[in-house]
């Protein structure tokens, strides 16, 4: 997985059917090099010289081959026959039936010698779902045995919610809006560092109400579930004329004043918040968020989850799904008129 916050490539090994059984094996994190993140950045939004999107596509699928065979190295013991590759988003506009994840299944397939299921969105984009979020199955595949209701929220680049009801299917599941991809763009564009590392910024920042205000006036929040993002949907408030530490301040309150507008969307309360992604280490978004939503806000690792593969682990879930011809989304994650499959799969040469 490569998340929209252009941090690095998360591979989790998963032991599972594609239905109730999923047991997590072991992951790792590779942070991309600099030069390609920047590069990486370049092409989103799918604007610049075709050659261009072309060559970073290739590149992008080597660095994860690299990280399966760094993988593959620390953990001899864990074979595995398919890999569940996501590719990176760098365009997302479901409202003109537009998703484009860059990554070459094929090539990827030829380098690590293992079958490639690659492409999850864009059945469900064409058959006029929102192609995102699609972690939702396997938050209630992993929830299966919980009391319910719980929201599992991951809160990457972009915050995503999913609403796990006592009955299955009884799941919701939509963009919150923005998680950390603007903290970051804020930091880094005043420090040149790539986070607000533990929420230091923001804990010793004071929020601008009328910023908070203004950004809570997006459509977005009012509109009804199933609706996605693209990372960058949230750039415009980004907030002008507020110093280092209040412009984090403010912009960590926008993250969880996204996520408590999202709970009005909910069929009822949640009794129990689980956070994955990396927002989850970040002290001041996640006391942001428990001030808000009027029940215990945990790291997913209080259920025995790993927050950092999650993502991750979730491909592996509906690469199996989609080679069984199982649905990777249903009405009430993408919008998607029926439960729709997904994924294309690329063979290894033998
Ligand atoms: N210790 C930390 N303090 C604050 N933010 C963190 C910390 N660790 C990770 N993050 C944030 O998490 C982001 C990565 O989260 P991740 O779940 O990988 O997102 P994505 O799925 O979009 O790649 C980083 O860009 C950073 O903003
Ligand atoms: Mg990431």
């Amino acid at each position: 997985m490569s998340g929209t916050s252009l941090d690095g490539i998360d591979v989790a090994a998963l032991a599972t059917d594609g239905e109730r059984r999923v047991v997590a094996g072991p992951s790792l994190t590779v942070p991309y090099p600099a030069p390609f993140r920047e590069r990486l950045r370049g092409v989103l939004g799918g604007i610049g010289a075709s050659a261009e999107i072309a060559a970073v596509e290739v590149e992008l699928t080597r660095l994860h081959a690299d990280a399966i065979i760094a993988f593959r190295r620390k953990h001899p013991e864990t074979a595995f026959d398919l890999v569940g590759f996501h590719g990176h988003t760098i365009l997302h506009r479901p409202d003109r039936r537009q998703t484009w994840q860059i990554g070459d299944g094929a090539l990827l397939a030829r380098l690590i010698g293992v079958d490639v299921v690659a492409d999850f969105r864009s059945a469900d984009v064409a058959a006029g779902g929102e192609g995102a979020p699609l972690a939702p199955l396997y938050h209630a595949a992993l929830a299966a045995g919980m009391t319910k209701p719980i929201a599992v929220l991951n809160l990457g680049g972009v915050g995503n919610v999913t609403w796990i009801g006592d009955t299955a299917p009884d799941i919701l599941a939509f963009d919150t809006g923005p998680g950390n991809a603007l903290i970051d763009d804020w930091v880094r564009r005043q420090t040149g560092r790539a986070a607000d590392i533990d929420g230091a910024l923001a804990l010793a920042g004071h929020a601008s109400a009328a910023h908070v205000a203004r950004f809570l006036t997006h459509p977005y929040f009012a509109r009804k579930p199933p609706k996605s993002l693209d990372r960058d949907d949230f750039q415009g408030t980004i907030p002008d004329g507020l110093g280092l530490a209040d412009g984090a301040a403010t912009l960590t309150e926008m993250t969880a004043e996204a996520v408590a507008a999202a709970t009005r969307h909910f069929p009822g309360p949640a009794r129990e918040w689980l956070v994955c992604g990396g927002g989850r280490r970040n002290p001041a978004i996640m006391a942001a968020l428990a001030r808000r939503v009027g029940a215990p806000v945990r790291p997913v690792e209080a259920a025995g989850w790993d927050g950092d593969a999650l993502e991750a682990q979730a491909f592996a879930y509906l690469a199996v799904r989609a080679i069984r011809g199982l649905p990777l989304s249903l009405p009430s994650t993408t919008g998607a008129p029926d439960p729709v499959c997904g994924g294309r799969l690329f063979r290894a040469p033998h």
